[in-house]
């Protein structure tokens, strides 16, 4: 997916459903409506869904037929201001001190507004997003929200709310464009309903047998018309089975949630199902696959389990 010059937001619900084709991102009408009225309105996009069904690939698709930079903030336990938003470059303040001291400088508040300027300012994601680029406002993927704490997402709220942030020592960095957010999550928990009411919503669902056929000829182009048909087929099926299975697990998940003293904040995460495009691709020109040789050869490609 190559990047292409700046272009105008879509104009239409199709517009945007035939922007995202354009890299090979099939999407349903209701995908297209809730990107469409986002970027239309400016306001965050909020998807959220199982693992694999495309949401991270939604925010790159956008960057690249948009021709804007991409910039993605990769959420965990513990994310904090200094990996999100800055931090200062001690190192390097330390360094410009003594040579300053070394030549003679001694004056406090001097040095102190030496150091203390851009240069020694290490920009994290939130605030690249907020800084001017000629190719207009980037998109910003804040991926895998649910992996974050709480506080987190408080203070994302905030960041939101204005798309500025303050920075004591420099004063306030503001947006001039505001930038495209698209946000993820797993569902490994709730996210507040707080930072839910300030996106525009969507649950990626799977897609169905016909949209996935159509998604690994689109990613495998001149694949066979079998083998396409059976990797789907295994796919589909994997999913259901899988299905099943959470339906029973979401009972005794509960059970442990209620008898949990401190509250377990993070169901397992679910097995993921995916690479159903590259097991086509590798499967392809071994000629035609018996009954049940798609699951078999790309065991481990095809399914693989996710428990971090
Ligand atoms: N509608 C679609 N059109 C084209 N490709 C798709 C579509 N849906 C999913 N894919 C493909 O599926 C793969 C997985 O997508 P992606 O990584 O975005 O999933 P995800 O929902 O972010 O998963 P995770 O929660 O594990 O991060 C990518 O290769 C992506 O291109
Ligand atoms: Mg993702």
């Amino acid at each position: 997916m190559n990047k292409t010059s700046p272009r105008p937001l879509p104009a239409s619900i199709d517009g945007t459903v035939d922007l995202l084709a354009e890299a090979d991102y099939l999407a349903d009408r209701s995908l297209g409506t809730v990107l469409y009225l986002a970027l239309k309105m400016g306001r965050p996009i909020f998807l959220e869904g199982e693992a694999g069904v495309g949401k991270t690939e939604i925010a790159k698709v956008l960057a690249a037929t948009l021709g804007r930079r991409l910039i993605r903030l990769q959420c965990y336990e513990g994310l904090d201001i200094a990996a999100a938003v800055y931090e200062w470059n001690y190192a390097a303040q330390m360094i410009a001190i003594r040579a300053a001291e070394a030549e003679g400088e001694h004056d406090r508040e001097r040095l102190e507004h030496d150091v203390f300027s851009e240069r020694f300012l290490i920009k994290r994601p939130l605030l690249q997003a907020l800084e001017a680029d000629t190719a207009g406002a980037p998109v910003l993927l804040i991926d895998e929200i649910d992996r974050t704490d709480e506080a987190f997402e408080a203070f994302l709220l905030e960041v939101l709310a204005d798309f500025q942030v303050t920075i004591p020592e420099l004063g306030t960095v503001k947006a001039e464009h505001t930038p495209i957010v698209v946000i993820t999550s797993n569902r490994t928990r709730e996210v507040h309903d707080a930072l839910k009411r300030r996106c525009l919503y969507h649950w990626v669902g799977y897609p169905s047998a016909e949209r996935e056929l159509a998604i690994v000829r689109a990613k495998v182009p001149g694949v066979s018309k079998r083998l396409s048909e059976q990797v789907v087929g295994f796919v589909q099926g994997a999913w259901r089975r899988r299905n099943a299975r959470l339906g029973r697990r979401a009972f005794r998940t509960r059970r442990h949630r209620a008898r949990s003293s401190d509250g377990v904040r993070y169901a397992r995460r679910a097995p993921k199902i995916s690479g159903r495009h590259r097991a086509a691709r590798g499967l392809q020109g071994q000629g035609p696959a018996r009954s049940g040789e798609v699951g078999a050869e790309s065991g481990g490609v095809i399914y693989r389990s996710c428990t971090s």
